[in-house]
């Protein structure tokens, strides 16, 4: 029988509001780097699982997909909200694993490759500036979130998926409160019934639009998923739904959250600010290091198909690891100085998009949203400063702030 020792902070995976606070996260898993990097989570309500917080057992464990699979667990919820997904039967392409996984991951794929970005990238810049735009009008204070960096990412991801914009109100509600199940103010109810009532209509819409664009093909991804085939025969009804879910929900929350906490940061460091402003060829990488400072997407999991170990530990068939990207990043043996944000950072060898057959197919869009956005924000900000707390949403699986209100002028 393998050895399991729980270390009392890998505690604070399976508890939402240890994202809140960032400060107490961050010493709790430096401790758990330092301490016990491959620790065993047995907590009320949540399956035992391993943590892994160490960037290179990460990403060891992404490359050897097939000892360590994304079925039957890919992310950590509480053992009812597993019972709830597995009976909901819900099958996006981080439930896959090869070779399923490659033949419908192949179905999107060229939607979101550099080509593609090069064609959408006029109309992101363009999107960037009508929201900065709207900074102006609705300034000299808002909270940034949920006036601005919410919006844009989510206008994006929309129009390529083909949704009506009068629905896109709709869409944001459905995604805050599918990631927001943890948080009191963004969950819809604190009953897991009610919660997974979110996807049960989200599958109602996306029924419906499949249907659509099968009768009537468009110009949209939302006809390329309805209408692609593998070997001859059309996708699945779950495997359809699956899909926009995925690109619907992954799509714009995560995103907004690196433009919002890369904001925040800086606010936080102006120094920082001005260096970038002085020096906007440095925006590139800027951006990567803000989606290294937010790793909006906290963790994954994988399942081990036979015994194994990871940094010496054994690992039995059948037990899974939680892969902390909040840590990964963070990591000394990685990052010079991972505490300090650095507009310059280079390299910068983040996983925020995570590593291997699973790595985020939208993560060439995400950077150039962040780019486009920040690129316009930027030179034309004269001062920016907080005009209260941040909040940050409580989260097992993806967010970062809910709300950040400041005050600024804008040329
Ligand atoms: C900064 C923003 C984003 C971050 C940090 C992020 C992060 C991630 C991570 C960590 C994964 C799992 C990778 C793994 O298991 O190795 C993932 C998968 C995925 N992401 Fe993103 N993501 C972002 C934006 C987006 C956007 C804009 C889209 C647009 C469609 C998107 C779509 C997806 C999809 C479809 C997958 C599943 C890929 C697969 O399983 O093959 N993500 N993302």
């Amino acid at each position: 029988m393998a050895t399991r020792i729980m270390d009392e902070a890998a505690k604070v995976f399976a508890d939402p509001k240890s994202y809140t606070d960032e400060a107490a996260l961050h010493a709790a898993l430096t401790h758990l780097r330092a301490n016990a990097p491959v620790s065993w989570v047995d907590v009320p309500n949540y399956r035992p699982f391993w943590a892994i917080t160490k960037h290179a057992d990460i990403m060891a464990i992404e490359r050897a997909n097939t000892l360590f699979t994304n079925s039957p667990r890919p992310v950590l919820t509480t053992a009812a909200g597993d019972d709830q997904q597995a009976a909901i039967g819900v099958k996006t392409l981080i439930h896959h694993d090869d070779p399923e996984h490659r033949a419908i991951r192949a179905i999107g794929a060229d939607w979101f490759r550099p080509k593609a970005m090069r064609a959408l990238k006029v109309r992101v810049d363009e999107l960037a500036k009508r929201y900065v735009d709207q900074m102006v009008a609705a300034g000299p204070e808002c909270d940034f979130v949920q006036e601005v960096a919410v919006n844009y990412p989510l206008y994006v991801i929309m129009s390529m998926l083909g949704i009506p914009e009068s629905d896109f109100p709709q869409m944001l509600k459905y995604t805050q409160e599918l990631f927001g199940t943890d948080d009191e103010e963004m969950q819809r109810s604190s009953s897991i019934e009610e919660s997974m009532g979110v996807l049960l209509e989200m599958f109602a819409y996306f029924n419906e639009l499949t249907a659509a664009r099968r009768a009537t093909p468009t110009e949209d991804l939302a006809s390329a998923i309805a209408n692609a085939t593998i070997d001859g025969e059309p996708l699945s009804d779950i495997d359809t739904v699956s899909y926009y879910l995925i690109i619907a929900t992954a799509g714009h929350d995560t995103t907004s959250a690196v433009i919002s906490g890369g904001l925040h940061a800086l606010i936080e460091h102006p120094e920082q600010r001005r260096r970038l402003r002085d020096n906007m060829d440095l925006m590139p990488l800027a951006a990567e290091e803000m989606i290294r400072w937010v790793t909006p997407v906290k963790e994954f999991m994988r399942t081990a198909q036979q015994d194994t170990e990871v940094r010496g530990v054994p690992i039995a068939a059948g037990e899974s690891v939680l892969l902390s990207y909040v840590s990964s990043n963070r990591d000394e043996d990685v990052f010079d100085e991972p505490f300090r944000f650095d507009v310059g950072r280079e390299p910068n060898k983040h996983n925020a998009f995570g590593y291997g057959v699973h790595f985020c197919l939208g993560a060439a869009l995400a950077r150039m949203e962040v780019n486009s956005f920040f690129s316009e924000l930027i030179p034309r900000l004269n001062e920016i400063e907080l005009t209260g707390d941040p909040a940050y949403t409580a989260t097992i699986f993806v967010g970062g702030p809910k709300h950040l209100p400041i005050r600024y002028s804008l040329k």
